[in-house]
């Protein structure tokens, strides 16, 4: 829910931005206060007046607007604010505000807030591909600013297909709430005064001083795991693998690099109510590690020897005395997913295994969509593709129903 909370949706001009205006009731409908800022393109697209309606306050957009300046004025504007929503985020407005560029009000807004900024972009495929726009977006998410798609789909330009989609209104709705939910402690959940331990990330096993084996893991769906846990009112500990993302909010997070030095976080961090592994951990580690940079030479091409890593889940789920009541695993697999993932319920001790197809054509490793089979020993159900986000929520929904039952 949302109740109390402010929202500043700024609109900038996109043809998704009608899908802005259903974005506003579902707001409206959750209890928060919604302010709209358009940009002169935007309202080529909608009419101030529609978008007026829904929010049920007047819509902001020039900048010389004296009463607006006098009373309101831009730095007003976005610190009566809990959270800044640009939807549609064009790849223009991205640019400018990577830029520091403040041509309009909408502009100024976001350049002078120090408010979270949830950007939910829309725009050509090609355009979303180009490296200026991949680069801006690079650039700014980190600590305050954030992204919800875009979605791959169709778009308006007939014939054209690929990312590109603004997110469906929900799905805003759902990375709204993650970012101005209470904090865990304010807010007691199903998961209060319980513990949830959950790994994330890749492990990274050192080959020598410089090199590493590793793999693409974004710890994206992990830490979306843990959010989603803190935000039942649970203590959280994270163990993560070496990833580039932000830590969750409310969460107590220990960064690891190995699979050995996992497995000591994780026995370190128990007991806890449930586990939930998340990471994709090195299956296997160079025997010995090289204390000096190795190098080229007569020898030739240095031999890895590889050895086993320590399986963290098999070793938490089979327990004897610290095994949490739920312990729930992931499995990405690139073929004959649902049949490994029921093998490995039964091997690893697992209570639910979370399976997805990581095939390079999916666009899930690193990705910010999931698509999962929840299987447990009451069966195998497909989920719809979603939101890593929304993935987490029903899973952490089902693991609290699983430690109550
Ligand atoms: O066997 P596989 O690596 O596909 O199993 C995946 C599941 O097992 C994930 O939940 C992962 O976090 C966990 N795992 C682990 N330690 C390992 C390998 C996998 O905890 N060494």
């Amino acid at each position: 829910m949302l109740a109390d909370k402010r929202i500043l949706l700024v609109m900038s001009g996109g043809i998704a931005a009608y899908k802005a205006l259903e974005l506003i009731r579902r707001l409206k409908e959750r209890g928060a206060s919604v302010r709209v800022v358009m940009t002169k393109a935007a309202e080529e697209f909608v009419t101030p007046l529609s978008a007026g309606a829904l929010s049920g306050d007047r819509v902001y957009s020039d900048l010389f607007d004296l009463t607006a300046e006098h009373d309101i004025g831009h730095i007003k504007l976005s610190r009566d604010a809990d959270l800044i929503v640009v939807a549609p985020a064009t790849a223009n407005i991205i640019a400018k505000m990577a830029a520091g560029i403040a041509d309009d009000l909408a502009t100024n807004v976001l350049l002078a807030t120090d408010k979270p900024i949830l950007l939910a972009p829309a725009m050509n495929p090609r355009m979303w591909a180009n490296a200026a726009t991949q680069r801006n977006v690079a650039w700014l998410k980190g600590e305050r600013v954030f992204t919800v798609g875009p979605n791959v789909g169709s778009m308006a330009e007939r014939g054209e297909f690929g990312p590109g989609r603004m997110a469906e209104p929900m799905e805003i709705v759902a990375a709204i709430e993650a970012l101005v939910a209470p904090a865990p402690d304010a807010a007691p959940g199903p998961l209060s005064g319980r513990h949830v331990l959950v790994t994330s990330g890749p492990t990274h096993e050192p080959i020598d001083p410089v090199r590493f084996l590793a793999n693409r893991s974004s710890g994206k769906q992990g830490h979306a795991v843990a959010a989603a846990a803190a935000r039942l009112g649970a203590r959280v500990t994270l163990v993560s693998g070496p990833v580039t993302i932000p830590d969750p909010a409310g969460v107590s997070v220990v960064r690891v690099e190995t699979a050995r030095q996992m497995l000591a976080a994780v026995e370190a961090a128990l007991p806890a109510d449930i586990a939930i592994f998340a990471a994709a951990v090195a299956d296997w580690r160079v025997a010995t590690e090289a204390e000096e940079k190795l190098k080229k030479g007569p020898a030739g091409v240095p031999q890895l020897n590889l050895v086993e890593n320590p399986d963290i889940l098999a070793s938490i789920g089979r327990h004897p005395s610290l095994r949490p009541k739920v312990v729930i695993g992931f499995a990405a697999e690139t073929e004959n997913l649902v049949a490994n993932a029921s093998a490995k319920l039964q091997r690893k001790g697992a209570d639910v295994i979370v399976a997805n197809d990581v095939s390079p054509e999916t666009g899930i490793m690193g990705g910010d969509r999931n698509h999962v089979r929840f299987v447990s020993a009451t069966g195998v159900e497909d989920w719809p593709e979603a939101d890593k986000a929304a993935v987490a929520a029903e899973i952490l929904a089902r693991a609290a129903r699983l430690l109550a039952g």
